[in-house]
């Protein structure tokens, strides 16, 4: 890296402002510095950038690379520094539109420099890929050796709610769900649990990411449905049928991701929500919590935090993201941590 980065982090488009959230607890080790691209983050110091496998908001981890502002194939060359690798392969990619300059043309001029340096290639099934981004959001382009899956490749879209065997219009989208697991849990220790866990939407997303998981919920039928989806899932994660005021959740939870039933303004589901919390918290009193909420359009900033006058009983508003959904439905991501007095 150029300068004194270690690694450059590049963000998937779907919601920048949760990617970052999601980068900051996934690479705790390092400190992120945002820059003029909207999907582009520096990151200072090392942390294991493997974790880019598992989130749901980066493209990739770019290291031994650089950043700088978009001028030219020649001038990118210049800043290159090729090394001899053996099976690679040369990916590049656009953010925001078209910086004026043929992907193809790039990984070709690229690909010879490696080649003058002794790099042998395997375009099919490459054992390092090197990645260049072309960001036109601030006209910055970014490089170096992939970590993570790089841009669609994720396959979100075949991970949609819809395809599980038990589906609900309450199930909430995988990408979603995984985001707010890592932002929740980060590579805390601990159970992450779902008190009221549906068709199991945010169960399968912590158990993908190996996280010892656990779910409740007091519908038989959805009980049902959620282990259904489980066993499809292939993943390790306990689900019982329970009610979340009264349940003892297991001792050692870092972090409660709910999704819970709520009326755009029912008094009532706060009340439940506000119960399950209260029972959550006598068994564990460090855990994070991530609550997702149904509201009224309007509110959505993919870029930045918005505010939010919500008030969680024993819990301190950390941040708040407003996601657009469809046209007459948004919802509010709110991350929130246990007040000190429960400590
Ligand atoms: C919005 S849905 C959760 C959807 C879930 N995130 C998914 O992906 O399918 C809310 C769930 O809360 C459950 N629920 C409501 N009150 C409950 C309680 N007191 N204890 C446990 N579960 C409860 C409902 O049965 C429902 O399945």
């Amino acid at each position: 890296m150029n300068s004194n980065y270690s690694a450059a982090i590049v963000l998937r488009g779907w919601h920048p402002a949760i990617g970052r959230a999601e980068a900051i607890e996934m690479f705790p080790e390092s400190k992120l510095e945002r820059t003029e691209s909207r999907r582009i983050l520096l990151a200072h110091g090392e942390s294991d950038w493997n974790r880019a496998n598992l989130m749901s908001g980066c493209e990739c981890v770019l290291v031994g690379g650089g950043f700088e502002k978009w001028e030219s194939i020649e001038k990118l060359i210049d800043s290159i520094t090729p090394i001899k690798k053996d099976n690679i392969a040369v990916e590049c990619w656009r953010h925001e539109g078209k910086i004026p300059v043929s992907t193809r043309e790039i990984e070709k001029h690229i690909g010879g420099i490696f080649y003058d340096a002794g790099s042998t290639f395997d375009l099919e099934n490459p054992e390092h890929r090197f990645g260049v981004v072309l960001d036109n959001s601030a006209g910055y382009v970014a490089w170096g050796w992939m970590v993570g899956q790089g841009p669609g490749k994720h396959g979100w879209s075949n991970m949609r709610a819809n395809k599980r065997p038990f589906f609900r219009p309450v199930s909430l989208e995988p990408r979603l769900a995984r985001a707010a697991v890592n932002i929740d849990a980060g590579i805390g220790e601990g159970y992450v649990i779902d008190p009221m866990c549906g068709t199991g939407g945010i169960l399968i997303e912590s158990g993908l990411t190996k996280r010892p998981t656990f779910g409740l919920d007091f519908d038989p039928v959805m009980v049902e449905g959620c282990l259904e989806n489980i066993k499809w899932a292939e993943v390790d994660v306990r689900v019982e049928r329970g009610d979340a005021t009264h349940f003892s959740f297991p001792e050692n939870v870092c972090a409660v991701v709910v999704d819970p039933p709520y009326g755009r303004n029912s008094p009532s589901d706060e009340k439940l929500i506000e119960d399950v919390l209260v029972n959550i918290l006598r068994h564990s009193i460090n855990c994070k919590l991530v609550i997702i909420l149904p509201v009224s359009p309007g509110r959505e900033n993919l870029d930045e935090q918005i505010k939010t006058d919500l008030k969680i009983k024993g819990f301190d508003i950390q941040a708040a993201y407003g996601i657009p959904v469809h046209k007459s439905l948004g919802r509010l991501m709110v991350v929130a941590t246990p007040q000190r007095i429960h400590q």
